[in-house]
């Protein structure tokens, strides 16, 4: 019961602190955290976050890239107070194109995934799929970032999570795991890190 109490009050807090601060979501926080021990954005960054509602990642994001940054967000409905700058894309990353998420752009820099699956209960569900919504994530990540781009995505640790983060290993530079402290502890959610994407295309940055 001790623990629940605490973990309740740790949600708490990080929600209070994101309402203070004007955040639209605690979320705001494992991003920030992962940013800064990692340096995934940059000043002037093209940003892709995939399941940005309602939009946190995309305020932390803005303050990082500045004005000159670009941002572009993607979730299956429309967010209720879209971050101003941003260009949001209404779809299901399952279906997106790829043309519609880059749109005028050639590249981005870094492309985020704090996607989760609608949760039942049952871990191994739960698990694949969200196993499902990384590797789409990341396979979008491979289409669009320029060389030298970041990646971070949301996944859920399962039977998969090995093969995945070997994945990200073998196409960027470097790749970190990452369990915010505004995470709960006790929640099977994990991020991976990629940094300096390895292109084998041609691109520009
Ligand atoms: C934890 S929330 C993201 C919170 C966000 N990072 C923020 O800071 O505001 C996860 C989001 O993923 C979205 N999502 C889940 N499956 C998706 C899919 N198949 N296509 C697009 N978005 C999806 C959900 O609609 C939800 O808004």
């Amino acid at each position: 019961m001790a623990r629940l109490d605490d973990r309740s009050t740790r949600r708490d807090r990080f929600h209070k602190k994101a309402k203070k601060e004007g955040f639209l979501a605690r979320a705001v926080y494992k991003l920030e955290e992962i940013d800064t021990k990692h340096q995934v954005l940059h000043a002037g960054d093209r940003v892709l976050d995939l399941g940005c509602a309602p939009g946190s990642w995309l305020q932390y994001a803005r303050g990082v890239v500045g004005e000159s940054g670009m941002l572009v967000g993607l979730d299956r409905g429309p967010l209720q107070k879209p971050p101003p700058g941003a260009r949001i894309v209404v779809g299901d990353v399952a279906t997106i194109a790829v043309s519609e998420l880059l749109g005028e752009l050639p590249a981005f820099d870094v492309v985020l995934s704090d996607m989760a699956p609608d949760t039942t209960g049952i871990r191994q569900l739960d698990q694949a799929r969200s196993e499902v919504l990384f590797e789409r994530a990341l396979e979008i990540a491979m289409t669009t970032l320029a060389p030298g781009g970041n990646f971070v995505g949301k996944l859920f640790q399962g039977p998969d999570f090995k093969r995945l983060t070997e994945v990200v290993r073998s196409k960027f530079g470097a790749m970190k795991i990452a369990k915010p402290a505004s995470s709960r502890q006790i929640s099977i959610e994990q991020y991976v890190v990629g940094k300096g994407f390895r292109a084998e295309r041609s691109g520009e940055r």
